[in-house]
């Protein structure tokens, strides 16, 4: 049920911090270790790359979960588009292990992957928030997201339980491989939690940069490098899907080869900078548009920001920003597509999920 809420959409993104905090206390045992099951520990430890397919919001947390997991697990990681995977399979290692992310568990997309590589002999690994579902069903094993019911078509909820999730699956390989840390995960993901909690008291903030930004424009561009392009990717997909802007996204630095053509005065351009090895190129990369005419909005994280900067997020761990940077980028897609007079739960052509090819 809504409650009091005008749209589920906007009830999902408050949820988001109970999420992360239902889900460290899940994965937590009483001596504050990481509770997983030993059989998904030991297919980690096993496979010597992991291919995570997914498609749509669940693919741009794969796109995450592989900076999470190659960056402290030291395992290699593909991320692959489930649709393109299954009609043209890449080379595969020796020992793969398959990760399946999916909100629903009933993409037919992914589905179709999963039975053939279960053909093939692979193990198989889902991450959802429907543990009875097909995907959790044929696959191996299963990681719950415990995001509770998401039902706006707009994945909001899920999108930050699977990085949650991954962020926890990559901290326990790590460990199970002998590689010191040097942070505690689950306070670090409690921080987050509370900083995504602060951003969800600051909506007028964000419902004016919509307005400002988005209510007539055609269309925006989303940019970051490292991790903030992936969020920028999501920030992008969120945007077009419930409020029909045309919306891209793009790796800071590739837009000057060709992109920057399409910059003409008043584009919107919305620029994520919580990274500090790029602080200095994306800011770089913002004022390359604004010399073409770009109308820029730069989302920055504390400590990272200067001053002009539309929106500054709270300071967390560099590899848990997306959990905080695209809460933001949620709520402007929401206050945008309420401007336009948009069906915010229920977009035209989509479906919540995809069952078929
Ligand atoms: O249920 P799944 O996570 O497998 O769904 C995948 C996509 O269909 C889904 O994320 C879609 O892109 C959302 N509408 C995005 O908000």
């Amino acid at each position: 049920e809504k409650g009091t809420y005008p749209h589920f959409m906007l009830k999902e993104i408050d949820e988001q911090p109970f999420v992360i905090r239902k889900i460290i206390q899940e994965y937590q045992n009483e001596n504050d270790e990481i509770k997983l099951d030993p059989e998904i520990r030991a297919a980690m430890k096993a496979c010597d790359r992991i291919y995570i397919i997914a498609a749509g919001t669940s693919y741009h947390a794969g796109l995450l979960g592989k900076q999470f997991i190659e960056k402290l697990a030291n395992i290699p990681v593909e991320v692959h588009v489930a649709s393109e995977f299954s009609y043209n399979m890449p080379l595969l290692s020796e020992k793969p292990l398959f990760v399946y992310i999916s909100q629903s568990g009933e993409t037919a997309d992914s589905r179709s992957v999963l039975v053939q590589t279960k053909k093939l002999g692979h193990p198989a690994l889902t991450v959802t928030n429907v543990p009875g579902s097909t995907l959790s069903r044929e696959a191996d094993y299963t990681m719950h997201l415990h995001a509770g019911p998401e039902i706006a078509v707009a994945s909001t909820k899920a999108y930050t339980a699977q990085m949650a999730v991954l962020a926890i699956l990559a901290v326990d390989s790590a460990r199970a491989k002998g590689i010191d840390l040097d942070f505690d995960p689950m306070q670090e993901l409690g921080i987050a939690a509370n900083a995504m909690e602060a951003l969800t008291d600051q909506k007028e903030d964000l419902e004016t940069l919509a307005r400002d930004y988005l209510s007539v424009t055609r269309n925006c561009f989303f940019i970051g490098r490292g991790i903030d392009y992936y969020v920028g990717l999501e920030g992008s997909l969120k945007l077009k899907e419930i409020s029909y802007i045309q919306a891209e996204g793009f790796a800071g630095g590739e837009l000057k080869h060709g992109t920057i053509a399409l910059i003409e005065e008043g584009t919107p351009v919305v620029a994520l900078a919580t990274q500090a090895n790029v602080n200095y190129s994306i800011r770089g990369n913002v004022q390359e548009v604004e010399a073409r005419g770009a109308n820029s909005m730069i989302i920055s994280m504390k400590g990272l920001d200067k001053e002009g900067d539309a929106f500054v997020i709270p300071h967390v761990h560099d590899l848990l920003t997306p959990l905080v940077s695209v809460v933001p980028l949620q709520l402007i897609s929401y206050y945008a597509a309420l401007h336009r007079d948009c069906d915010v739960d229920k977009p035209r052509n989509l479906a919540k999920s995809v069952t078929v090819e």
